[in-house]
């Protein structure tokens, strides 16, 4: 499956050269890539803060889940383990934090800065195994742009 990916990515380096500050480049990202690809329906970061993760600039649905443990959920295992999760089927995970009852599946990508975890971009489907290796290697090329604000 090829998504189309390589002409989105020129429309994400052009968003993130503007010039805008770090949050608001952060929150037109998440609005593009939520409005442009049908199968992200949330698209969030999470910064890392101490042993916690913090949500940050996002566009969804609002969520309860504002503050995670690292270690806790999809999201605190993506931080500790420094990988990228790939969940097809939220419902047969147990260390899920779930946010929607519509949410099928997600990916958790984690942004490096010097070596270290910094953050991750969160995103959520309502289509069961919505993400393959196009969207895998597409978010982890956008995290490492969003890398260089930080
Ligand atoms: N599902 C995540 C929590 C964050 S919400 O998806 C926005 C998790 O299990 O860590």
């Amino acid at each position: 499956m090829d998504h189309g990916y390589g002409s989105l990515l020129e429309g994400v380096k052009t968003m993130l050269s503007r010039t805008l500050g770090t949050d608001e480049k952060m929150q037109d990202l998440c609005g593009y890539l939520r409005r442009t690809v049908p199968h992200y329906d949330w698209v969030g970061f999470y910064m890392v803060e101490g042993d916690e993760l913090v949500l940050g600039p996002f566009s969804g649905a609002p969520t309860e889940h504002t503050r995670i443990p690292v270690g806790t959920g999809i999201c605190g295992q993506a931080a500790e383990t420094q990988k990228t999760f790939v969940v097809p089927d939220v419902s047969a995970v147990g260390n899920y934090l779930a946010c929607s009852l519509d949410v099928r599946s997600e990916i958790v990508v984690p942004i490096f800065k010097d070596g270290a975890v910094v953050g991750e971009l969160d995103i959520d489907s309502h289509s069961p195994d919505a993400f393959d290796h196009s969207d895998r290697e597409f978010l982890e090329e956008i995290c490492e742009h969003v890398a260089e604000l930080l």
